[in-house]
C-alpha cells in the first residue's frame, strides 16, 4: 500500500493545513489534564517510558489496538489505549504511535492525563483506570468550514436531504464496523444521482467492544454530528473508543465496504444549487463538549477553520 502523499488532503481543504501536513503525522487535537503534574523522574514518568515502548510494540503486532488498564502501582499507575484506523498498514500505525508519543511529551509536558489525535492513530493515557468502563472519553467534533454545495439553512427540504444522506451513509457504515467487521472498522460511499454529491464515510471502533456495544457508541456520535454538522460537507467526530468521518473525496485507503447507490423508500429532491461557503461555521470552542468540565482541561487544535 503507498503512502498517501501529506498534500492529498490539502487539495481539498486550504492551504493552512497543507502547512500542517507537510510532515506526515499531524496532530488533529491534543486534549491534556493540567490538574494534577508529574514530576520528571517520578515513578508516573518511568511507568509513561514503559507504556510508551510496550503500547507502540504491541500495537502493531496486534493489528493496531493495545490497551492496559494496569501498569506499574497506585498512585503511580497509568492505564493507556492506543488505535490505529483500520485501514493503514503496521508500517504507518507504527510510524504514528512512535509520533504521538513524542508529540504527547512535547506537547502536555508532565500531563497525568493526556489524549492525542492524528488521522491514522490515537493515544490516550491517564492515572486513573478508565478502560473499566466503556465511556468514549475525549469526544471532540471536528468541523471544518465548508458547506454541501446548494446548502439552504432556511429549506427544510434541502436540510432534510444532506441530513439524510450523511445518516444513512454513516448508519450503514457504522453497522458494518459494529457487526460485519472483525477490527470493527467500516468505510463506505453513497452515491443517489449525479446532482447530489458523492459522501464517503467511515466508522472504527476498539476492537475488544462487543458488536452491540460499538453499534451504541457510533450511534451516540452520529447523533450528535447530524445536529452540529448540519449541512457541512465533512467532518468528523474524534473519541478515544469509537470515532467517525464523513466527507465529499476518499479519504481511506482501499475500496469502500459498502456502496449505497439508492435509498429505499424515500424520493430525495434535488437541492437547488446555490454557492458554496456563505454560512458561518460553528465555534469550535462552543461545540467541544463531553470533556470532564470539572478538570482544567487544555485542548489544543490544530486544525485550521
Ligand atoms: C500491562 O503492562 C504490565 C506492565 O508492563 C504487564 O505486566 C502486563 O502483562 C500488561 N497487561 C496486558 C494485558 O498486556
Ligand atoms: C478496574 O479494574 C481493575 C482490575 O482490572 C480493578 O482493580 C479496579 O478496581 C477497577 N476500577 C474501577 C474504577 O472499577
Ligand atoms: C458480531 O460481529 C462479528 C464480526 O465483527 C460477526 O462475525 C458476528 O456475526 C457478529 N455477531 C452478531 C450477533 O451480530
Ligand atoms: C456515481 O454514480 C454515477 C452513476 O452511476 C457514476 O457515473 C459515477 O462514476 C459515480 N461516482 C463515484 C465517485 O463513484
Ligand atoms: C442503509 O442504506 C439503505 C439504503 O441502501 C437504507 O435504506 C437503510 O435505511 C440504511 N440503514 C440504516 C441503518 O440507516
Amino acid at each position: 500500500m503507498q503512502n498517501i502523499p501529506p498534500c492529498f488532503f490539502a487539495l481539498f481543504l486550504t492551504n493552512l493545513i497543507c502547512l500542517h501536513l507537510s510532515s506526515a503525522y499531524n496532530v488533529l487535537y491534543q486534549v491534556c489534564n493540567s490538574d494534577n503534574n508529574y514530576a520528571g523522574n517520578s515513578a508516573f514518568s518511568t511507568n509513561l517510558e514503559q507504556l510508551s515502548s510496550s503500547l507502540s510494540t504491541e500495537a502493531v503486532a496486534k493489528q493496531g489496538f493495545y490497551e492496559n488498564n494496569t501498569i506499574g502501582t497506585a498512585p503511580d499507575q497509568i492505564s493507556g489505549l492506543v488505535l490505529c484506523r483500520g485501514d493503514v498498514d503496521s508500517s504507518i500505525c507504527r510510524d504514528c504511535l512512535d509520533q504521538s508519543f513524542t508529540d504527547l511529551s512535547n506537547q502536555c509536558p508532565s500531563s497525568n492525563e493526556a489524549t492525542i489525535y492524528y488521522d491514522f492513530c490515537l493515544l490516550s493515557y491517564s492515572n486513573q483506570q478508565f478502560l473499566n468502563s466503556t465511556d468514549n472519553i475525549a469526544k471532540i467534533p471536528n468541523v471544518p468550514s465548508t458547506r454541501f454545495s446548494g446548502w439552504d439553512p432556511s429549506d427544510d427540504t434541502v436540510r432534510n436531504t444532506f441530513s439524510t444522506l450523511v445518516n444513512t451513509l454513516l448508519s450503514n457504515v457504522s453497522d458494518q464496523a459494529a457487526y460485519k467487521s472483525r477490527k470493527h472498522f467500516g468505510t463506505g460511499v453513497i452515491n443517489i444521482t449525479a446532482s447530489l454529491p458523492v459522501i464517503y464515510g467511515l466508522s472504527q471502533c476498539v476492537p475488544d467492544f462487543s458488536n452491540i456495544t460499538c453499534r451504541a457508541c457510533l450511534e451516540d456520535l452520529i447523533y450528535q454530528m447530524l445536529k452540529i454538522f448540519d449541512g457541512q460537507q465533512g467532518g468528523r467526530f474524534l473519541g478515544v473508543r469509537c470515532n467517525l468521518r464523513y466527507d465529499i473525496y476518499a479519504f481511506f485507503y482501499g475500496n469502500p465496504d459498502i456502496q449505497i447507490g439508492s435509498i429505499s423508500g424515500t424520493v430525495l429532491p434535488t437541492p437547488r444549487a446555490s454557492g458554496k461557503g456563505e454560512y458561518s461555521t460553528p465555534d469550535m470552542a462552543s461545540s467541544i463538549f463531553h470533556l470532564k468540565k470539572k478538570k482544567s482541561w487544555n485542548i489544543f487544535k490544530f486544525i485550521s477553520s
